[in-house]
């Protein structure tokens, strides 16, 4: 179509990578570094690269501490393995809402089968309703497993969700809930505390202003 210019406007979805990401990517790839796991001098070199990488994003995560930080592909994968390390107990139960991104919805498809999903409500906007997290957690049964996944924020409506509050309705029921925080879309735009969250996982993706994706497991997370 000639005359018109392209314009790409789903930045949300995925962007290309920033200019000194490319160079700080390659320039690792064409250095001397070995296994970070080696004991030799280039796994040292390597260890190094890694180690700074850490740094910088437990600096970016608020309350994260650095020897939580694991680094996997994406936030499909970081939502992936904390779900997976809770689906297959069987007294788990899962409190989601419908607005989840499918990276968490999917993963949860045979606990649903098996009667093990809560759906959170939300309002006109999306928003999830702090009190329909409390109802499910004050109805589950005492000495059962519960997992609350929220997304920060929804990269399609940009709905920002109020966190903060649905963690607090259902820790005031059930304060052993375990909590994932879905952070894909916030991390390095939203500001967020993720101490003052209490929050027990949170997965991320990887914007254009980051190598790599991290997942924080915190105390209690069986990956
Ligand atoms: C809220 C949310 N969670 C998870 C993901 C998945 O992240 P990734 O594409 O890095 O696997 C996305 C991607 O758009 C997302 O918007």
């Amino acid at each position: 179509m000639s005359g018109f210019t392209r314009i790409y406007a789903d930045a949300n979805a995925t962007v290309p990578p920033l200019p000194e990401v490319i160079d700080a990517v390659v320039a690792v790839m064409k250095s001397d570094a070995g296994n970070p796991a080696s004991a030799h001098g280039a796994g040292a070199e390597a260890r190094r690269v890694v180690e700074a990488a850490r740094d910088e994003i437990s600096e970016l995560l608020t309350g994260v501490l650095r020897e939580d930080i694991v680094f996997v592909s994406g936030g499909t994968e970081a939502n992936n393995t904390v779900l997976a390390s809770h689906r297959d107990h069987q007294d788990a139960t899962f409190l989601v809402a419908p607005v989840e991104h499918p990276s968490v919805l999917k993963p949860l498809a045979v606990p649903h089968r098996e009667g093990r999903l809560r759906w959170l409500a939300v309002d006109s906007n999306g928003r999830v309703e702090p009190d329909s997290a409390a109802d499910h957690a004050r109805r589950a049964p005492a000495g059962q497993r519960i997992v609350l996944a929220i997304q920060a924020a929804n990269g399609e409506t940009g709905i920002v969700q109020p966190v903060a509050d649905v963690v607090s309705a259902v820790r005031r029921e059930r304060d052993d809930v375990f909590v994932l925080l879905d952070a894909a879309q916030a991390v390095g735009r939203l500001g967020l505390n993720l101490a003052a969250l209490e929050v027990d996982a949170v997965g991320k993706a990887a914007p254009e202003d980051e190598v790599a994706a991290v997942l924080d497991l915190g105390d209690g997370v069986e990956a």
